[in-house]
């Protein structure tokens, strides 16, 4: 396994046994309400539709709680992961609230080789995934890839202006890479986005950005159509600790005019047939 991956997975297994503990995730209100759905998922409704009957790939899918809302909207998905740590959560929470949902470990470049080609209607994907992967035209190839003609990619990402922002000032100064670079951004953090008591050791991570006109051509260059983009004044995590404000529904918004900077967008593109 190559360095990057080798330190992300051994920080992702480390964080996933808190994620799940955390209320942030709030696995209590999956196991007590049937028809509970994550925060995420409830705000990508209105342009995620209708996903009954799809079949779906949830790529990076973490410890399920977004997979199992979309297997809960009828979708009938599959989960992948390389984190082994985040997909025994996972498990654990599709068995605890009986959801058929088949979950992968892999490597989002393996996910044709694993899962087949050519084989869902819907990849869904983000919140803190791209930022994960060195080569977003790879990428690209690999949702298009996964996709029959005419099935759809949804996802919802921290926008790269936020990720390019300095966490540690109170203006908003651009500081670290927008467009995508050879060399990662190397992290040693020992801080998460939920709040809990554990304590890591595996705070080195690697990581990159990937600029909006980068992702969009990634994608048509692998042969989808784009068919939606829309940029949003909130993103699900408190991505500038004391900047943001908690704006209800999982969402946080920079407290002091917050319409100077896209926070998240949500990308839909096609397959073209
Ligand atoms: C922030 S989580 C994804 C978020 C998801 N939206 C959530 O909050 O549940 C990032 C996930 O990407 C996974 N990941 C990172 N790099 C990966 C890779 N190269 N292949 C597969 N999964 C990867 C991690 O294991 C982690 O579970």
């Amino acid at each position: 396994m190559s360095d990057y991956r080798h330190l992300n997975r051994a920080n992702w297994d480390e964080r996933a046994p808190a994620h799940a503990a955390s209320g942030g995730y709030a696995l209590d209100r999956f196991r007590s309400d049937p028809e509970h759905l994550s925060d995420v998922v409830r705000f990508d409704l209105p342009l995620l539709g209708d996903v009954a009957g799809l079949e779906g790939a949830h790529l990076q899918c973490h410890i399920g709680t977004d997979t199992i809302s979309l297997a809960r909207l009828g979708a009938r998905m599959t989960g992948l992961d390389f984190s082994p740590a985040s997909l025994a959560e996972a498990r654990r929470l599709a068995a605890e609230t009986e959801t058929d949902v088949e979950l992968v470990e892999s490597d989002v470049y393996a996910a044709v080789d694993v899962l087949g080609a050519a084989r869902f209607d819907l990849v869904f994907t983000g919140i803190g995934a791209l930022c994960w992967l060195p080569d977003v035209r790879r990428w690209g190839r690999v949702v298009a890839d996964l996709l029959r003609p005419g099935g759809r990619l949804f996802m919802r990402e921290s926008h790269p202006v936020l990720w390019s922002l300095d966490e540690r000032q109170d203006v908003l100064a651009i500081e670290y890479p927008y467009f995508e670079t050879s060399e990662p951004l190397v992290w040693d953090d020992s801080s998460t986005y939920v709040e809990t008591d554990a304590v890591f050791t595996q705070t080195v991570t690697h990581e990159w950005n990937h600029g909006l006109g980068e992702i969009v051509t990634a994608l048509l260059d692998a042969g989808m159509e784009l068919t939606g983009l829309v940029e949003h004044d909130s993103v699900p995590y408190e991505a500038l600790p004391g900047q943001m404000e908690d704006v209800g529904g999982g969402e946080w918004r920079v407290k002091d005019r917050p319409e100077r900077l896209p926070h998240s967008y949500t990308l839909q593109a096609v397959k073209r047939s």
